[in-house]
């Protein structure tokens, strides 16, 4: 049976060009939905929502078609982060890399610097509930207005605290990281240095 350790489970960071266009589009999908949700008037009883609201509707609907072309890229991607280390939650082995690369992460956060290596199950699996968190988002939103069911935009709107945090930690991170001479933001957003 093949042995699994930090060392071995993780891929290379590299990222291609079609992840790297999917995740620009994703991002800003997501970002502009969040932005609307600040000033939209959605629907409520015989009262339409406003224009904000038509471009919610609009842009959350690409939003569904981005994720959607997410998972299955994902799934058929070679020489990158595979689907298994995005979502490790079927595998021991892979669960425990990530827990140990948790802890190898917060020793080094604890003393204000970051751990230099390829492998990040952590980072992987955190990106994959970033992932899971926008497909629950879309999905609710989308099932919860044309398909009316009332208990999805309640789903919506508690899950959307979690996408804020996300969005907020992610930047974060990925801001931390540049500072730090480690550019995943210019590599990510086709910056060159
Ligand atoms: C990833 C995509 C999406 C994101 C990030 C998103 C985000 C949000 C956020 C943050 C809110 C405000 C929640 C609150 O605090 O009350 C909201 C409300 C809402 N969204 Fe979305 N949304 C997305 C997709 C959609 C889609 C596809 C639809 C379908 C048309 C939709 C319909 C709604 C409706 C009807 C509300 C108002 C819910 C209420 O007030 O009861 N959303 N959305
Ligand atoms: C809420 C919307 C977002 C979601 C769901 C999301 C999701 C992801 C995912 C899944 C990855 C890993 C890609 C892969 O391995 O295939 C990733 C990487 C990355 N994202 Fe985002 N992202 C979002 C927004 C952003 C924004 C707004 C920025 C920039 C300010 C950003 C910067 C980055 C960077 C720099 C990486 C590379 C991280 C690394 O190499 O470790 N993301 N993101």
């Amino acid at each position: 049976m093949k042995e699994f350790s930090i060392t071995n489970l993780s891929s290379k960071t590299q990222r291609s060009v079609t992840t790297r266009l999917i995740h620009l589009f994703l991002a800003l999908l997501i970002v502009i939905q969040l932005a609307l949700s600040l000033v939209m008037t959605a629907p409520s009883g015989a009262q339409a929502g406003d224009q904000w609201f038509e471009l919610h509707e609009k842009f959350g609907l690409a939003a569904l078609a981005a994720l959607l072309i997410f998972w299955v890229w994902s799934l058929l991607r070679n020489k990158e982060v595979k689907a298994v280390e995005l979502f490790p939650y079927f595998s021991a082995a892979r669960m425990a890399a990530v827990y140990a690369d948790f802890k190898d992460v917060t020793k080094h956060a604890l003393q204000l610097n970051m751990p230099d290596k390829s492998e990040q199950p952590f980072a992987n699996a955190v990106h994959g509930l970033g992932i899971i968190i926008a497909s629950v988002m879309a999905a609710s939103g989308a099932s919860g207005y044309f398909l009316k069911i009332g208990f999805m935009l309640g789903v919506h709107e508690v899950v959307s605290k979690l996408m804020w945090a996300y969005l907020i930690g992610h930047v974060f991170a990925a801001i931390l990281h540049q500072l730090r001479g480690d550019a995943i933001l210019s590599r990510m957003f086709f910056i060159k240095k």
